[in-house]
């Protein structure tokens, strides 16, 4: 496998392609918005920059990255397709649909959906035992998991294949036996972002003492110990008796908190429209994404040495 065709330049698509490229792939990408194609040379060599520090070795001496117009030219001769377009059913099922008659039978296409199930995207393709879910981190050249979902109808070869790609460029494949929507990454951060904003929202705590709480107590401390080795390390006893009382006064809503809809219907979107939660001007953006990536960075060095 050596051709990676990936659609989407936004968030997610420069740092998957700088990451494969890294990785000896041969890249190419599209996008339908040209201010994202615009975009999207800067926020890859920024994207290298990060790999470099992070000294990941470069495979081959392929790095190049070609940037296309179209989806034909884009996804000509790929082996691999990675789709990182929004987060929207029909929109990525008229893409998929799309490639049916681009590529060859043989193509993967993977899906960096955050949580819609595989086995939705396969209905309608002529060959679904190729379509799979291939779960990025945000940013995906900083987080070295990334999330492999079968489909009902995804074939264990396809599987094998995209798990060995990671494994390749030194990542680390996480397999997800059950195709349950928001797979296990998000459905862990979005019970936690549940609980997070109700909390605020009921004045138990400020934004910013909840941030501190959450980074510096289980943040810090989940990155060296996992939930479940932390349960060992706490006491199985000690979990049954907290949660004999506590898991009953936990959020269970089943909506979005209020608070969150009604910034969102307001534009208040957070970085990228300058407010949310917190207030931003365009240079304490630039001074954020610098510092959290040469944390990020530093952490996963550290990290590393075990
Ligand atoms: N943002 C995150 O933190 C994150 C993390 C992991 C996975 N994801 C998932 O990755 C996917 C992309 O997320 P994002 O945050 O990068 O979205 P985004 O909105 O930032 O970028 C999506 C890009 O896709 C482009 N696009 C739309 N239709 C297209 C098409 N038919 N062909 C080519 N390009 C097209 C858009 O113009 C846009 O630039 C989503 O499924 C999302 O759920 C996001």
């Amino acid at each position: 496998m050596k051709n990676v065709a990936i659609l989407g330049m936004g968030t997610m698509g420069p740092g998957i392609a700088a990451t494969l490229a890294r990785g000896g792939m041969t890249v190419r990408a599209t996008d339908t918005r040209q201010e994202a194609l615009a975009q999207a040379s800067s926020l890859i060599e920024g994207a290298f920059s990060v790999l470099n520090a992070l000294q990941m070795p470069a495979k081959g001496d392929n790095t190049a990255i070609t940037l296309h117009d179209t989806l034909e030219a884009c996804v000509a001769g790929a082996d691999l397709v990675i789709e990182t377009i929004p987060e929207d059913l029909e929109l990525k099922l008229d893409l998929l649909t799309r490639l049916d008659g681009l590529v060859s039978p043989d193509c993967m296409l993977a899906s960096d959906t955050s949580g819609i199930p595989i086995t939705k995207l396969q209905k309608g393709n002529s060959h679904p035992g190729r379509v799979i879910g291939m779960h990025w981190s945000n940013p995906p050249h900083i987080i070295p998991i990334i999330e492999v979902v079968a489909g009902a109808e995804t074939e264990p070869k396809t599987v094998e294949r995209i798990t060995t790609l990671i494994s390749d460029i030194n990542l680390i494949p996480i397999p997800i036996k059950k195709d349950v929507p928001g797979f296990v990454e998000n459905r862990v951060l979005y019970a936690i972002m549940r609980e997070c904003v109700d909390l605020v929202e009921e004045g138990v705590i400020d934004a910013e003492a909840l941030d501190q709480c959450v980074s510096w107590g289980i943040g810090y401390k989940l990155s060296v110990v996992g939930p479940m080795a932390l349960l060992d390390m706490a006491g199985l006893d000690i979990y049954q008796a907290v949660g004999s009382y506590l898991n009953k006064e936990l959020s269970a809503r089943a909506d979005v908190n209020p608070v969150i809809t009604e910034k969102t219907a307001q534009g208040h979107l957070g970085i990228k429209s300058g407010s949310g939660i917190f207030n931003y001007t365009p240079e304490k953006i630039v001074a954020l994404r610098k510092a959290r990536a040469q944390k990020l960075i530093a952490v996963r060095k550290a990290l590393e040495n075990d």
